[in-house]
C-alpha cells in the first residue's frame, strides 16, 4: 500500500481506515500492546471449537517458524492468516492437516485437536485426515486427468462410493457447489488442465469438497488469480462457510476483511492478535497489528 489508506467492507458496514481514523482510535480505546510483547492478544479461543490448537511449535532444523501459537477455530467461519511474508502462515496451515510430515527437517510439538481426536497421535492415519482436512494451495493443481476423474479420485479411493450412479452424483453436487457444474457439464471428459485458471482452482476446491472434509485449509487460493476469478472464488468460499470450516491464508488484507469472521494476525513467528475481522481492521490491540494494517510493515 502506498498510503495509509486502506478500504475495507465488512458485511454491509464499510470503513475506511486512515490517519484520522487512528488518531479516533488512539484517543477512544484502552492503550495499545507493545511492540515488545510478542504474548497472544484478543480472543483466540472460542466455545464450541472445530479444531483446537495449543502451545504450537514448528520447527525447520534450527529455525524456529512457529512459536508457542494457541488458538481454536470455530464451526463454520472463515478465519483468515494474515502477516508480513515469512511469518508462518503457511508453516502453521500445513500443521492442521500434518501436511508438514512431508516436509524434510520439519519438527511440530504441541497438541492439534479435530474435534475431540488428537491428530498427532501416533494411531492416526493421514490419509482420511486429509480428506477430513482438505487443502487448496496457492497454484491451482488439477490432476493431468479429466475434469470428471479430477472429482471422482478422491470419492473412490476413500471408499465414499460404490457404483458408477453415486460416483457420477458426488461429482454433479462437488461441481455445482463450487459453482462450475453449468460450465463444465458438457465436457466432464476433458482435462482439467485445459481450464482457465480461475476454473482450475474452483476445480480444486470441487475436488476437496467430494471427500466430504470437514475443514477446507487455503493458502493464498486467489495469489494466481486475476479479479473476476479472485471475486468469483471469494464468492464461493462465502457461500461455503455454511457447510464447512475454512481457514484462508492471504497476503491481500481487503480479500480478508472480504471474506472471513475471525482474522489471526502472525508476526515472525508468534501469533500477535486474534479477533473479529472487523475489530482487527479499525481497532486492533496491539501495535504490530496496527503497524501492519496501515501498511508501516510488511
Ligand atoms: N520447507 C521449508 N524448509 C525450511 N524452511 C522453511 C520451509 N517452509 C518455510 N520455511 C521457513 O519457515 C518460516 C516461515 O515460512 P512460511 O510458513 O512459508 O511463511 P509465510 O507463509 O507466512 O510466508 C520462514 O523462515 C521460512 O524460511
Ligand atoms: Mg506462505
Amino acid at each position: 500500500m502506498t498510503t495509509a489508506q486502506l478500504f475495507i467492507n465488512v458485511g454491509s458496514a464499510s470503513f475506511l481506515a486512515t490517519k484520522e481514523s487512528k488518531e479516533f482510535v488512539k484517543e477512544n480505546t484502552e492503550i495499545k500492546v507493545d511492540r515488545e510483547d510478542r504474548r497472544t492478544v484478543g480472543e483466540q479461543f472460542v466455545t464450541d471449537p472445530r479444531m483446537t490448537c495449543r502451545d504450537v511449535n514448528v520447527y525447520y532444523g534450527d529455525n524456529h517458524a512457529i512459536k508457542n501459537v494457541s488458538i481454536d477455530i470455530n464451526r463454520n467461519e472463515v478465519l483468515a492468516m494474515i502477516g508480513p511474508s515469512g511469518c508462518g502462515k503457511s508453516t502453521f496451515v500445513r500443521c492442521l492437516n500434518r501436511m508438514n510430515d512431508t516436509v524434510d527437517m520439519c519438527r511440530v510439538t504441541g497438541r492439534i485437536l479435530l474435534d475431540d481426536q488428537d491428530i498427532y497421535d501416533k494411531n492416526i492415519d493421514v490419509v482420511p485426515l486429509r480428506a477430513q482436512v482438505g487443502m487448496v494451495f496457492q497454484k491451482p493443481n488439477p490432476f493431468p486427468k479429466s475434469i470428471y476423474d479430477n472429482i471422482a479420485y478422491g470419492p473412490r479411493i476413500h471408499g465414499l462410493v460404490n457404483n458408477l450412479a453415486e460416483t457420477e452424483e458426488i461429482v454433479e453436487t462437488s461441481l455445482r457447489k463450487a459453482g462450475l457444474w453449468d460450465e463444465v457439464k458438457d465436457r466432464l471428459d476433458e482435462p482439467g488442465t485445459g481450464m482457465s485458471g480461475g476454473q482450475q482452482q474452483r476445480l480444486c476446491i470441487a475436488r476437496a469438497m467430494a471427500v466430504k472434509p470437514e475443514v477446507i485449509l487455503m493458502d493464498e487460493p486467489c495469489s494466481a488469480l486475476d479479479p473476476i476469478a479472485t471475486a468469483t472464488v471469494e464468492n464461493l468460499i462465502h457461500e461455503l462457510k455454511e457447510q464447512f470450516t475454512i481457514v484462508i491464508v492471504t497476503h491481500n488484507m481487503q480479500q480478508a476483511a472480504r471474506v472471513s469472521q475471525r482474522t489471526a494476525y502472525f508476526h515472525l513467528g508468534d501469533l500477535i492478535e486474534v479477533g473479529a475481522t472487523e475489530k482487527i481492521f479499525t481497532n486492533p490491540l496491539h501495535r504490530l497489528t496496527e503497524d501492519y494494517i496501515t501498511g508501516r510493515f510488511g
